[in-house]
């Protein structure tokens, strides 16, 4: 049975998708947004079973699919660096500060390091166009940037996401009950005993 990289064959991810909607074509959309929030991307055994369960042609869903630039066919990085490339950031040195992280990275853009920790990314306006050059690190907006604090953020991040966790357990409280307390002093005064006894 072909699997998916996160695991799911096609029967599974129609099982999936049945649990969660009608077979009707008009959910395409949903069930593509359902699958890229489960596997961080659209896998061809998930597209394989949009296609049946909604009984529409492979071809229409992978049409539908690559319209809208939401949805990806790659697995993606765990933190995903996305440079404006748009006018007013272009001006601004976008195109260096892409460049830079793209050496930083050892990918180009639209690429992922072979750790899955980063991807990068382009777009053409954030829409932020006053805080030019814009990077946007997941989903936190850095405005007036420069290679040289585009790429401070890169390594924040490498740092978070190398980084285990390590939360410290807490010293446990025992509660001493009375049965306990007086157990100890049983062996407390045992001890004396026997010490005296020596
Ligand atoms: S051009 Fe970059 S935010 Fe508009």
């Amino acid at each position: 049975m072909k699997q998916g990289s996160n695991g799911h064959s096609t029967p599974q991810w129609h099982k999936k998708i049945a649990a969660k909607f009608e077979p009707l074509p008009q959910y395409l959309i949903p069930v593509l947004q359902f699958v890229q929030t489960e596997a961080g991307y659209l896998p061809p055994e998930a597209m394989a079973a949009t296609a049946e369960f909604l009984g529409v042609s492979e071809s229409n869903v992978y049409g539908v699919a690559s319209f809208y630039t939401q949805f990806y066919f790659e697995p993606r990085g765990r933190n995903i660096i996305t440079v404006c490339r748009g006018t007013a950031c272009h001006v601004r040195g976008s195109a260096t500060i892409l460049q830079d992280i793209e050496k930083r990275l050892g990918i180009s853009a639209g690429g992922t390091t072979p750790d899955m920790n980063f991807s990068i990314e382009t777009v053409a306006c954030f829409g932020s166009c006053a805080l030019a050059p814009v990077v946007v690190a997941n989903t936190t907006v850095h405005g007036r940037q420069s290679s040289s604090s585009a790429n401070r953020i890169v390594d924040q991040l490498a740092t978070e996401t190398s980084a285990p966790a390590t939360r410290k357990k807490p010293a446990r409280k025992v509660k001493k009950t009375k049965a306990a307390a007086s157990a100890a002093r049983g062996k407390k005064r045992s001890g004396i005993q026997k010490s005296n006894r020596a």
